[in-house]
């Protein structure tokens, strides 16, 4: 993927761009960042200079390392630029066409999509000035997120606070894939482990971190889905703008996929579900530790994907998608499930590589599908997260197409 221009401008919020760079990395961009010297007053040049791997633009008549009029040659590289944090004054200029430093002459050179996210104080941000810039930005096209409400560095609680990373990123990646393969499309995913509750603190859980259900729920965003988020309890941030319904137990994530099936055009099982829970349920107090021996008896969970299989019966939608984790036999038995389970296709991994599998951001997988099975090589989890979407992408428009030829043909 492309290289996007950040520029970051004097507000206390410059220490967020840092975040917002190391989003874009994660989301496969190269990233050079141009700081006005406000910003500079903020955070050094050499934070972003470390992170990006790249100089830093602080100044539009630095003897440059090459002979090209640098805005003008990086005007037409770049495949976004992205000004955050905004002040009110870049603001102004940029709706004005003044061009008075790097960045705002970059904002004028380039035609690649602009997205800006400001951050103020409560009042600078409903004065009618800035109102007014912000509304021409709009009528030039430049995307505007944000900005966030809660408290400022000011003292102020209010709107004004800069959008969080994550949605900048996330608004970078709508602005950067418009066109939206799953625009108008429901993907219910599933992420993370279940804990199974013991006693009031103690559970029996997997290792799953919740990183590949997290990614699939960011590509299918990307792709302008309404994404339905069931996620497990997972240290990780969800990917922004997703429904996200948070369970704890086996028993609640089959309440939440089985209520939102209904909307899905995919429905994709990447949590780790607890085959087992407590018989019984939870005990109301603490288990005491005054026998040498603990014997616990588990009665065996509701199979989600399996009683989504059942549900679905002969229709095509939604899409059902399953993962294996496995440990030997992969191929094998990653082929039952997917008979046993009725489901479209399974993503089998080998957990016993120490690079795929749980707490990792890499994976490596076997595609098994009714034609067969395709090798997917180590790659990070989002590579991963795409090659499944391109597939629930290629099912729903095999599936649209099969329903309009048999509305044609109705023999
Ligand atoms: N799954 C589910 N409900 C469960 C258990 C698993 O929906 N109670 C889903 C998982 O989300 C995954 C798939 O089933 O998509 C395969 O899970 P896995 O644990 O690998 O296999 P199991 O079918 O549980 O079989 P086993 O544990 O015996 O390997």
């Amino acid at each position: 993927m492309g290289l996007i221009a950040l520029g970051v401008t004097g507000g206390i919020g410059a220490y967020k761009a840092v975040e917002i760079v190391r989003g874009l990395q994660d989301a496969g961009h190269d990233v050079v960042a141009i700081m006005t010297p406000a910003a500079r007053q903020f955070v050094g040049p050499v934070t972003f200079e470390a992170i990006t791997r790249r100089r830093v633009i602080t100044d539009q008549f630095a003897r440059g390392t090459n002979a090209d009029i640098e805005h003008i040659a990086l005007a037409s590289d770049i495949e976004a630029l992205v000004v955050a944090p905004a002040t009110a004054n870049i603001i102004g200029k940029l709706a004005h066409g003044i061009a008075d430093d790097f960045l705002t002459t970059l904002y004028l050179a380039t035609r690649a999509p602009v997205v800006v996210a400001p951050a103020m104080n409560t009042l600078m941000f409903a004065h009618d000035a800035v109102v007014r810039n912000l509304a021409t930005l709009g009528e030039h096209g430049v995307h505007i997120v944000g900005p966030g409400e809660g408290y400022l560095a000011c003292g102020w609680i209010g709107k004004g606070r800069l959008a969080e990373p994550a949605a900048v990123v996330a608004a970078v990646r709508r602005v950067l894939r418009p066109a939206g393969d799953l625009m108008g499309r429901c993907v219910v995913v599933t992420a993370g482990p279940t804990y199974e509750d013991l006693d009031p603190v103690r559970y029996v859980g997997n290792r799953s971190s919740g990183r590949m259900g997290l990614a699939i729920a960011a590509d299918a965003m990307s792709r302008g889905a309404r994404v339905v988020l069931v996620l497990g309890p997972v240290g990780l941030e969800p990917p922004y703008g997703a429904e996200v319904v948070r369970v704890r137990s086996a028993a609640e994530m089959r309440t939440a996929v089985m209520q939102h099936a209904p909307d899905a055009d995919a429905v994709i099982m990447a949590a780790a579900v607890a085959d087992y829970t407590v018989s019984g349920g939870a005990r109301r107090e603490k288990l005491a530790k005054d026998q040498e021996t603990l014997t616990l008896t588990l009665t065996r969970t509701t199979d989600i994907l399996a009683e989504l299989g059942l549900w679905r019966g002969d229709r095509t939608r939604p899409v059902l998608v399953g993962f294996a984790a496995e440990t030997h036999d992969v191929v094998t038995r990653a082929k039952m499930k997917r008979e046993a389970k009725r489901v479209d296709f399974i993503v089998a991994n080998d957990v016993s590589r120490a690079e795929a599998g749980f707490e990792v951001d890499t994976n490596a997988a076997t595609l098994v599908d009714a034609a067969g099975t395709i090798d997917l090589p180590l790659q990070p989890k989002r590579e991963l997260a795409r090659v499944i979407l391109d597939r629930v992408e290629a099912l729903l428009s095999a599936r649209v197409a099969a329903t309009a030829a048999n509305v044609d043909d109705p023999s």
